[in-house]
């Protein structure tokens, strides 16, 4: 994969992707490859490039091997360094051995969470798979996990990016996206004085949504995969894949636009 770091005077630029569920076996398979090869197509004819770019998991749609060489090909040819975090319909020993590029923060568990210190936002994945349903977890060995690395330095501004929104989505089917609260409230007090945590990205609602852990904004977005998009959009963008650019900059923080890769 290229990198092409271009970020200016402690600015930077992200690109969100997320649940772009690739699936060769889907009736809908080779319209999520294509819809996928747009958004690419359009990240890397962005002026400036973006710093980098994450995708908030479900990268396949209950994934194999076969699933993430497709996912990779597409990917491949971004133009920035991509950053993945784990969905519940993927693998984690594949997003791990081939997306997962950061420092690994709990390299003895099956846990996906790492961080990446080359920008001027430090970027943490975080892993909110659960063990048994396809909802949000997060239990002490991962919270125990996120307080460590934040611990490691409280003064540069950090976002986190994750698979299941850790807030209420009221016009959701599942108002609340993790197993319990129990799991929320071990993120939320992790996260609790940490000023410096100034956004959180997500996915997995497939739709656009906003809410708060801990006084940190937190938001989704919705499916790259136009198929199992949620929510209302204009007629104009109703055949474009959608996704999200977060402009940082050090005076205002994250300035976040939808955009539609045509
Ligand atoms: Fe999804």
């Amino acid at each position: 994969m290229r990198h092409a770091a271009c970020y200016t005077l402690g600015g930077m630029i992200i690109a969100q992707i997320s649940d772009t569920h690739i699936d060769p076996d889907s009736p809908y398979g080779a319209e999520r490859v294509r819809n996928l090869e747009r958004c690419v197509d359009d990240i890397n004819r962005l002026d400036p490039l973006p710093d980098a770019v994450i995708h908030t998991g479900d990268l396949v749609h209950n994934g194999n091997a076969a699933k993430y060489r497709v996912a990779a090909r597409i990917l491949g040819a971004l133009k920035c360094p991509l950053h993945v975090a784990a969905g519940n319909r993927d693998d984690r020993a594949a997003i791990r051995s081939i997306f997962a590029a950061g420092r690994d923060l709990l390299p003895d568990t099956p846990f996906v969470q790492y961080s990446v210190d080359a920008y001027p936002v430090r970027l943490i994945a975080l892993d909110t798979l659960s063990e048994t349903t396809n909802m949000g977890d997060f239990c002490d060995i991962r919270g125990d996990g996120l307080r460590a690395a934040l611990a490691e330095d409280g003064a540069k501004p950090t976002a986190l990016f994750m698979h299941h929104p850790p807030f209420e989505i009221r016009e959701s089917q599942y108002r609340w996206q993790y197993d319990s609260q129990d799991a929320i409230d071990r993120m939320r007090r992790a996260l609790e004085g940490q000023g410096h945590v100034i956004r959180g990205f997500c996915g997995h609602a497939h739709r656009i949504a906003a809410g708060k852990i801990a006084e940190v904004p937190v938001t989704s977005t919705p499916s790259v995969a136009i198929d199992l998009r949620l929510g209302a959009f204009p007629d104009e963008v109703q055949s474009a894949p959608l996704y999200q650019i977060h402009r940082f900059d050090a005076r205002r923080g994250f300035v976040s636009e939808l955009r539609a890769a045509p």
